[in-house]
């Protein structure tokens, strides 16, 4: 715990003495603001002030409530559900209804970040209003704050019309993973000059219809430094490096739950899959050597 105190020179020779207990110098000097509520212009002006949007999934009621209480700036309930949560390989199958489900549960539990959810594969592609309709159910039907969609100008005409309506849209580009099997692998996109400056093209679009930030997945630092100095709204990098002006992750991977998947970019913050692995042994244990329940843990 650091302890700062500020004395404040009053006049008639008497002190003010400030104390703030566990402000940390390093997150002092980032000129953080204490929001009750983050809203989409919080975003915009944190962008301006130069400090760092934090981002992360959470796809359930209990977990977006600790997500929430840690002061996570956006909750994405991202289509990643359809990978971490029914154990699909792409994020293509999950549906429209599965989403609202997933966006109610974490909508019930936040009371302090802003709510962004996926519209899911093939819930908008097809055309404007249908892109219009989903993104009224999902805000209608789990009471989110925001929508995310992926692609620049051949979807430009949905995002349009979703914010006509007063709907916050969020961008993704990059590596967009409902189109996998378009790009056929994971790997960094936009590596060539001709990708990178569509990339940029599309980002300035987004920006020029309305959207209020840009997710930029996979994607070489150096593009994401000229991605977010091009835009004035703000971009939230996944593996697209330290100049993007936020930071998502899966929380999956954060916890390492998911302890197969390591690509580069991901920090983990703990290893649950060893810790609730050995937790529920032991539990399996306690049970088959008649140790659990003990006398104080029956009526
Ligand atoms: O669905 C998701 O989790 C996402 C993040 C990877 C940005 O889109």
């Amino acid at each position: 715990m650091n302890i700062i105190k500020i004395i404040i020179h009053q006049p008639l020779n008497s002190y003010k003495i400030i104390t703030f207990i566990d402000c940390k110098l390093n997150i002092m000097s980032t000129a953080k603001k204490e929001y009750k509520r983050v809203t989409v212009k919080s975003l915009v002006d944190m962008k301006k002030r130069g400090e760092k949007i934090s981002m992360l999934t959470a796809y359930d009621y209990s977990m977006a409530r600790i997500v929430d209480a840690a002061k996570v700036d956006v909750i994405l309930v991202g289509d990643s559900a359809s990978n971490v949560m029914a154990g699909y390989e792409t994020t293509l199958p999950i549906t429209l209804d599965q989403m609202i489900y997933h966006a109610s549960s974490v909508l019930r539990a936040v009371k302090r970040a802003l709510v962004v959810v996926d519209i899911p594969f093939g819930s908008y592609q097809s055309d404007p209003q249908e892109a219009l309709r989903s993104a009224i159910r999902i805000m209608k039907e789990s009471r989110a704050h925001s929508v995310k969609v992926e692609g620049g100008e051949e979807i430009g005409e949905s995002v349009k019309r979703i914010l006509n309506a007063g709907i916050p849209v969020m961008g993704h580009l990059g590596l967009t993973p409902q189109a996998i099997y378009k790009f056929g692998t994971y790997t960094v996109r936009a590596k060539e000059e001709e990708e990178a400056e569509k990339l940029i093209a599309d980002a300035k679009l987004l920006e020029r219809l309305g959207c209020f930030a840009i997710v930029l997945e996979k994607i070489p630092a150096e593009l994401t430094k000229r991605v977010s100095e091009s835009i004035s709204i703000p971009t939230i990098g996944i593996g697209a490096g330290k100049y993007a002006d936020g930071q998502v992750l899966v929380i999956h991977d954060l916890l390492g739950m998911t302890h197969e998947f390591n690509p580069r970019f991901l920090r983990r913050y703990m290893n649950l899959y060893e810790e609730m692995g050995s937790a529920i042994s032991r539990y399996v244990d306690d049970v088959k050597t008649k140790d659990f329940p003990n006398d104080d843990e029956q009526y």
